[in-house]
């Protein structure tokens, strides 16, 4: 039978033993070995109670609650000089930080010129009381082509042109769809602006084969030329400035009769067609730049949603917003819009 007294005497000399050792461990990991000497599973406190159960019966719980003490002491002094430690890494590493000196700065993103340019078109015609609008952006045949005037032989439906998807589906070539569209979904007035993407099998510098217009349509009992004037006017003097001007070229577009462009005094040059002596390359030198196209709507493309043409008139328009963006900004290429150069982008920031 071992002798109690001992094994208690030795239990009792680890504390201080332990604690006489703890100011060697100068690192996490040296406190960690000594943590192991002591409390692991072959360490000193585990050696000491294998001689517990030679002990005779009333002096074993006596010896277990004694270890237990111990294990407790040792734990309590390794977990203090643990958090020593760990407190003095801290102070150390913030000797070397310097709150002076400046920070990195992320990188802010920004809409990309295009959503910026068709935010703004858009905000100016709900501020006259349209409501935005999105249509498919792959159209069937009818929707695109045949319900705006533009029979099966029209030149406009060559594969030259359209995109096709099928025999009868297509990426839609304009945003004229939504002339139709709106007229099927809602009842007189209508007023309405669409924006988003479009297609055509063009690629070269001053066309891709994506790119984005706008189209507005108007229809009520009593809608005029005049109507369409003001509305477009008062557009061109937000969207460019009060002393933008305005001229209507006649033109022709199938679904729109009379049908005309808009010119607006170019932005570039005021107008005047050259800056500081030297020709505007802009405007070419004719002090005007085309921003849209426009005109009433034609009386077949209401009848192809059965509309009564005696009661109601009104008037489309659509324009690409690359041009208008390209105008609005100075931009010499429309590639640059397509690019992705982060150059290009984080000037709209
Ligand atoms: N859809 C025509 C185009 O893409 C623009 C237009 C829209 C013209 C509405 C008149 C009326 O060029």
């Amino acid at each position: 039978m071992s002798d109690a007294k001992s094994l208690l005497q030795e239990l009792e000399g680890l504390v201080p033993e332990c604690e006489a050792r703890l100011d060697q461990a100068s690192s996490l990991s040296e406190l960690e070995e000594l943590r192991i000497e002591y409390l692991g599973r072959k360490g000193r406190l585990a050696k000491i109670m294998s001689g517990l159960p030679s002990l005779s019966n009333e002096d074993k719980p006596v010896a277990g609650k004694k270890a237990n003490e111990v294990k407790t002491a040792l734990t309590e002094l390794i977990e203090g000089r643990q958090s020593q430690l760990e407190r003095a890494a801290i102070t150390e590493s913030l000797s070397r930080f310097d709150p002076t000196m400046p920070g990195r700065t992320p990188h802010k993103g920004s809409l990309h010129p295009v959503s910026l340019v068709m935010d703004e078109i858009c905000d100016v015609f709900v501020g006259l009381g349209f409501e935005v609008v999105t249509g498919p952006e792959v159209e069937n045949d009818w929707y695109n082509f045949e319900a705006l005037n533009m029979p099966p032989d029209h030149p406009a439906r060559d594969m030259q042109d359209t995109l096709y998807i099928s025999e009868s589906f297509l990426l839609r070539t304009h945003t004229s769809p939504l002339q139709v569209r709106s007229m099927q979904e809602k009842n007189p007035p209508i007023a309405v602006i669409a924006p988003g993407k479009v297609y055509r099998r063009d690629s070269d510098i001053t066309h891709t084969p994506m790119f984005h217009q706008i189209e507005g349509v108007l229809i009520d009992e009593n809608v005029s030329m005049a109507d369409l004037r003001g509305t477009l006017t008062a557009f061109v003097h937000q969207l460019f400035g009060p002393k933008t001007e305005v001229r209507f070229r006649p033109s022709f577009f199938p679904f729109t009769e009379p049908s005309a462009e808009v010119d607006i005094s170019c932005v570039m040059c005021g107008g005047k067609g050259h800056i500081d002596g030297q020709p505007c390359r802009v405007c070419k030198q004719t002090g005007w730049v085309e921003i849209l196209g426009c005109g009433m709507m034609d009386p077949n493309v209401m009848k192809s949603v059965d509309y009564d043409t005696e009661k109601y008139s009104g008037f489309a328009f659509g324009l690409g917003i690359e041009r208008v963006a390209m105008l609005k900004y100075g931009i010499g290429d429309l590639r640059m819009f397509f690019e992705n150069d982060i150059r290009f982008l984080e000037q709209f920031s």
